[in-house]
Formats: C-alpha cells, structure tokens, sequence
C-alpha cells in the first residue's frame, strides 16, 4: 500500500484528479489536499458532488491573491501537510499555482513528486501557466505525458528519467461524465437549446481577461456572430467585464454562471461548434467531435490544430468570426492523447514504484 498526498486547487484539476483519486483509494492511501485557490460552489464543491471525487481531507482556504501572495500561502500550507503526512509520493497536476506550490513543497522536503500531464509547452513565458509547468517539470521524479510532443519538449529540456507517455487523464474523466450526463443533465432543456443550434464559448486566460483590448475585441466577435451563444462566465471574467463596464448585454449572447462538469459536456456535446481558451476544452472539443476555434495565439495542443479540428484565431474579432463561418469539419478524426487506460497507466507506473522511507 503506498501513501500519496494529491494536491488540487483548481477546477481543472478536481476533473483531472477524480478518476485516479477514485482509483487510488481502492488500494492504497490517499491524502487529498485543496489549497482552496477555487472556492465558489460552482468552481469547486459542484465536481466533488459530481465526480466522485473524495471530499477534501485538508482544504488550506488559501483564496485569491496576487501569484506570490497566493504561491507562498500555498506552499506554507502544503509543507505543513508534507511534514506530518511523510507521504511516499506528491500527486500533481496540470499548471496552476497549486501545481507549483505542491511540486515545490514536496521537493524541498525530498519527497517524490509525480506531475500528470507533464511536457506541455505554449512557449510563452508570458504566461503564467508556461512559468509553472516548466518549473514542476523540472522539480518531477515522475512525469505523466499526454502526448508524444509533450515528451519530446522534455527530452529537449534534458529530462528524459521518469518520464512516461501514458495518455491524457481528462479522456478518462470525459469517458466517466459523458456516460453520467446523459442521465443527470437536463441542461439543455432547462437553457431551451436545440442540438447544434448553439454555439459554446469560454474565456479565462489572463492574457484576455487582464488585456480590455482582447476582452473587447472577443466581445464584439460574440456580437458580430449571428447564432446563439451560450457563455458560462468563468469568475475572473465576469469580474473585469464588470470592473470595464463592458456591454456584454448582446442579444445573440446567453451570459450564464460556471456549469459543473455534466451540464458542461453536454453542451460541449450538443454546440455547433466551440470558441474558447481553455486548455481543457479544447481537448474535450476534439473527443466529442465539436469544431473548436481558440481564442488564443498558441496552444499547447497542436495536435488538434494539425487534424484541422481546432483553428488558433487569437483575440482578433475579424478572425475569430471568419474562423467560425469558414470553418470545415474534418473527414477524418484519428484518436489523440490516449485510449481511456491513462488512470491505470498511472497508477500501476506510481504505486509500482514505491520508495523505501
Ligand atoms: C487558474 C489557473 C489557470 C487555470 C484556471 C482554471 C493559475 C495561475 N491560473 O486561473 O491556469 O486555467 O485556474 O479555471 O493558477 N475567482 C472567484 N472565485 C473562485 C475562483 C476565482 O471569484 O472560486 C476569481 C477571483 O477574482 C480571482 C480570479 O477569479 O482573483 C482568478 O482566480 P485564480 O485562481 O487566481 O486564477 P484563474 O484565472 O482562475
Ligand atoms: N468546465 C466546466 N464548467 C464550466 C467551464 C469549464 O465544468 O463552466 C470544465 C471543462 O469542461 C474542462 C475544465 O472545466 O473540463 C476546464 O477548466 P478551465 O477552462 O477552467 O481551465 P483550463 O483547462 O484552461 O486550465
């Protein structure tokens, strides 16, 4: 039995954590940790209810803040944890804060740490996800891949220990919700929506949301689009909507609050196509078959741009409307980042692999 304190903190990784955690748990010893970096109910408490996923065992109520403030909350938190836990391995995941602040946490503790979904580059330092997930990358004894590009950035960086491509966690937690939605979700008569009759968009990034320009200039592209758009406004964006005094009272644009993860994947399922700069959406985008346009001007996930399913079209209002009228849907869908056998990948490469303390 091996002991493993998993730490998350974000919404993306309540999704990405809940397969493996609930998999862990039938064999070995998990401590969950929440740095509480997300905490409305519906960024936080909705995927917990949702996905099985155990209820926190230590949640550190770190909150919102400024990187270092929030870093350094963070990582106080989860030494603390560290030091009387004495787990075997450190669980991590993804490129937030809480990412980093784990992987350091536990690597100046000599602990092991295992990064799933390790090797993903935008190469762009601006962003504050590239910062993170180079540094856990390089701090990681275990490095989970999700791709065959993601291993080969390591093998450039010189990190080729540990590193194994074992597929991409989320297809499993896609798999698990797609088949619980179709019974839990009525999201789509509760909005009146009608199978591809919509359009689904999103937008978090710093880069759009700290920039008004970009804000605006993917507003007036919501506006200049003539279908319905279903918009569950991630918090920071309805914050600098509001702080800018932006319209965002478009009549073609239904501004709702964050959905959990069900109703998600079935409006991923049902939209004629989806705009976003999520990381995660994209790849659910691409299992699901629903055409993608990234409001971004890179992606860690060229794959889904090279199959032709996702166009990049940046934060440019003519680009992105042309990107979506002109888009053509792919004959051709080849299968991308795995096979849904990531989680127990993971877990035999992991619990295998146990130090001696
Ligand atoms: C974080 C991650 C990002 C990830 C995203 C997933 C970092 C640096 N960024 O971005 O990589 O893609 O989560 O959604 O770790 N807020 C609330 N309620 C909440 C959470 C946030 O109101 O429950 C608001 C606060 O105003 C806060 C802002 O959102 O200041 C930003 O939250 P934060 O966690 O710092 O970053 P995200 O933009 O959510
Ligand atoms: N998601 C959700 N409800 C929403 C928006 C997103 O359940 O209202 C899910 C989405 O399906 C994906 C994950 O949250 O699984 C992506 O999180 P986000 O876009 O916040 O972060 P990123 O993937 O960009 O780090």
């Amino acid at each position: 039995m091996v002991k493993i304190v998993t730490i998350v903190g974000a919404r993306p990784q309540f999704i990405k954590a809940a397969p493996v955690s609930r998999a862990l748990r039938q064999n070995h010893t998990e401590i969950l940790v929440h740095t509480g970096q997300h905490y409305d109910e519906a960024m936080s408490a909705v995927f917990f209810a949702e996905l099985d996923l155990p209820q926190p065992d230590v949640n550190l109520g770190v909150g919102s803040g400024p990187h270092g403030a929030q870093t350094a909350a963070m990582l106080a938190g989860i030494e603390q944890v560290l030091l009387v836990e004495k787990p075997e391995w450190v669980l991590v995941y993804g490129d937030t804060n809480s990412t980093l602040a784990g992987a350091l946490a536990a690597a100046k503790l000599h602990i092991p740490v295992a990064h799933v979904e390790a090797g993903l580059r935008s190469f762009n330092r601006a962003m504050p996800e590239e910062i993170n997930r180079v540094l856990t990358d390089h701090v990681s004894d275990l490095l989970f891949c999700p791709s065959q590009t993601a291993t080969d950035h390591l093998a450039a960086e010189g990190i080729t220990q540990g590193v194994h491509l074992v597929g991409d966690v989320m297809s499993d937690a896609l798999a698990f919700a797609a088949t619980r939605a179709r019974t839990r979700s009525d999201v789509l008569q509760r909005l009146k929506l009608t199978e591809k009759g919509f359009l689904l968009a999103t937008v978090h990034r710093a880069e759009n949301t700290d920039d008004p320009a970009r804000l605006l200039a993917i507003i007036d592209a919501f506006a200049a689009l003539d279908e319905v758009i279903v918009f569950p406004i991630h918090p920071r964006t309805r914050a600098r909507i509001e702080a800018l005094n932006l319209n965002s009272e478009i009549p073609n644009l239904r501004s709702i609050e964050p959905v959990g993860y069900l109703d998600m994947v079935q409006l991923e399922e049902a939209a004629r196509m989806i705009l976003t700069d999520s990381g995660g959406i994209q790849k659910e985008a691409y299992w699901l078959g629903t055409p993608c346009v990234t409001l971004r001007d890179e992606t860690e996930w060229v794959e889904t741009v090279q199959t032709g399913w996702n166009v990049l079209a940046g934060a440019e209002t003519a680009r992105i409307v042309t990107a979506v009228r002109d888009f053509v849907t792919p004959i051709t869908q080849p299968a991308l980042y795995g096979d849904r056998q990531t989680t127990a990948r993971i877990i035999k490469i992991l619990c295998g692999m146990e130090q001696d303390s």
